[in-house]
């Protein structure tokens, strides 16, 4: 079993860029039409060359897939759809030896209705305990025992047929777990060791501010705090758990904190918790100049107390592809304002997201992204009637749901399913070949090749702080202090004139006639 080989660098996480594979819809080494570990590890050279220094893997393990995996039946198996255990060990190995660390995910907020846990808790088993298990309100049990709402719309509660209601925070084939519980605390810190023992080297912690809750299951009531599971004091003991076994592997942690309190969101990333957490702030921040400027701004100020490196996010398997994102008139992202047939220019979108890979590649921090991105995939309609995300069917119909960031990859322009292997499992749309990685490596122009270029000439900027440079307003530029480069991304109407005595080194698209730099376009010059 490969043991992790020692770290030339136990800081690698502090600057690494790290790409998110949706196993999914990756690649499908076995061709049935779902991605899988074969697939994966026959990608590993196209990795490689891309100059990614970790994959995170969202959950691979046997799972109902009610929630993509995020409903985790056994995190000791892999889901047989995606391969065994001894294949993951492999991956994990074989990546390792091309200088590519793995991350895991474990979602500690609830787990698969079809765990061994909840079955006997169904059952009548001590096991409730482990839950969240409460008779209903009124006369015959009839109401849910609070007023708490499900993530993915309606109530956070269900009800068995002996009349009992249990809490699920999200689909209620995902119960949640109960953290007072000591053997639920014991589980997930074996659950860490399993895979560190495998020579995984980082955990994504999914939900990360959601698994405690006020034992008292108090109604929700606007602005009281503490709120009765959101960010709770009672995490950051059980994170300090978690981080005491990462210590003793050198492992570490990237958080999924969704807080847009920058004190509490820093809290989780004192020195004796998670590493790192994502950057949704960045993620969500319209394409305008002044708001990414104070997303910036207000990302490293608030890191800096806390001593945690910055994350930068362009999307995930939760929202919008930033292509398309990108090419609306609202170019931030909110969950609650998602719908159907949102006009979109997807040249005006890949124009700019070309220019926000060249401006979080360049910031100081760790870099996500996430599979396709480097392919410039927009989001993709998918028909009704294959839309799998349960955040579709709970809003009512009203939520296209996440799907159309999750289509399977296209590989080979002129290969049937773009190369992806068997029919997959969700439909691509008409023209998904032209993205193929096979037609963009070979084309300079591509935006596979600007993210292989940009993830190769990083390191130019150093690892110094950043300091802004005085520009015209809607022009953000930027060095790091001790670096040989610069950036410039120009968000105004204007072509903006580049710095005298600088010379370009890599740009989301082509000067002007007259070596300015047009809108919506991003350079790195020699400084
Ligand atoms: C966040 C994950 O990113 C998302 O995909 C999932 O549905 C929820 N957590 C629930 O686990």
């Amino acid at each position: 079993m490969g043991q992790p080989t020692p770290d030339r660098d136990d800081d690698w996480w502090r600057s690494a860029v790290i790409y998110q594979v949706y196993v999914r819809s990756f690649a499908d080494g076995d061709g049935d039409g779902t991605g899988d570990l074969t697939g994966v590890r026959a990608a590993l050279p196209y990795l490689a060359e891309l100059g990614v220094d970790a994959l995170w893997f969202n959950p691979w393990y046997l799972s109902p897939m009610k929630d993509g995996g995020y409903d985790v039946a056994d995190y000791r198996a892999i889901d047989p759809a995606f391969g065994t255990l001894a294949e993951a060990e492999k991956l994990i190995a074989e990546a390792r030896e091309l200088g590519i660390r793995t991350i895991v995910d474990i979602v500690p907020n609830h787990v698969s209705d079809q765990h061994p846990w909840f079955r006997a808790a169904l059952a009548g088993g001590p096991e409730r305990d482990l839950f969240h298990f409460r008779p209903g309100r009124g006369e015959h049990g009839e109401r849910p025992p609070n007023d708490w709402r499900s993530e993915f719309g309606g109530p956070a509660w269900t009800r068995l047929p002996d009349g009992d209601w249990y809490l699920h925070l999200f689909a209620p084939e995902q119960p949640d777990l109960n953290w007072a519980h000591p053997a639920v605390r014991r589980e997930h810190e074996d659950i860490l060791r399993f895979w560190f023992e495998r020579g995984v080297a980082g955990v994504r912690v999914d939900s990360a501010a959601l698994p405690a809750k006020d034992p008292r299951l108090p109604d929700f009531v606007a602005g009281r705090d503490p709120h009765p599971y959101v960010d709770r004091d009672e995490l950051h003991d059980i994170y300090r758990g978690w981080r005491a076994v990462a210590d003793e592997y050198g492992a570490v942690f990237v958080g999924e904190v969704w807080l847009p309190d920058t004190e509490r969101f820093a809290r989780y990333l004192r020195p004796d918790e998670l590493h790192t957490a994502f950057n949704f702030s960045f993620m969500t921040c319209p394409w305008d100049a002044a708001r990414l400027r104070a997303s910036i701004d207000d990302t490293l100020a608030e890191h800096a107390p806390v001593g945690a490196p910055a994350t930068w996010v362009l999307c995930n398997h939760d929202v919008t592809r930033t292509v398309t994102r990108y090419g609306r008139a609202d170019t931030g992202f909110d969950f609650a304002t998602k719908t159907f047939g949102t006009p979109t220019d997807l040249a005006l979108g890949t124009r700019r997201a070309r220019a926000a890979a060249l401006l979080s590649l360049a910031l100081p921090g760790t870099v996500y992204l996430y599979q396709g991105e480097e392919l410039g995939l927009p989001e993709a309609d998918i028909p009704l009637d294959r839309i799998e995300d349960p955040m579709h069917a709970r809003s009512g119909g009203t939520d296209p749901g996440r799907d159309g960031c999750r289509v399977p990859l296209p590989w080979t322009a002129d290969a049937p399913h773009a190369g992806f292997g068997g029919e997959p499992w969700l439909p691509q749309p008409a023209g998904w070949a032209s993205y193929a990685a096979d037609r963009q490596a070979r084309d300079p122009g591509s935006t596979l090749t600007l993210y292989r270029e940009a993830i190769r000439l990083r390191p130019v900027f150093g690892d110094g702080p950043l300091t802004w440079l005085p520009a015209p307003d809607g022009v953000l530029a930027f060095a790091r202090a001790d670096g040989g480069a610069l950036c410039v991304v120009n968000l105004a109407d204007t072509p903006a004139a580049l710095p005298a005595r600088s010379a370009p080194l890599l740009a989301s698209g082509p000067l002007d006639p007259d070596g300015r730099l047009p809108k919506d376009t991003a350079v790195w010059l020699r400084a």
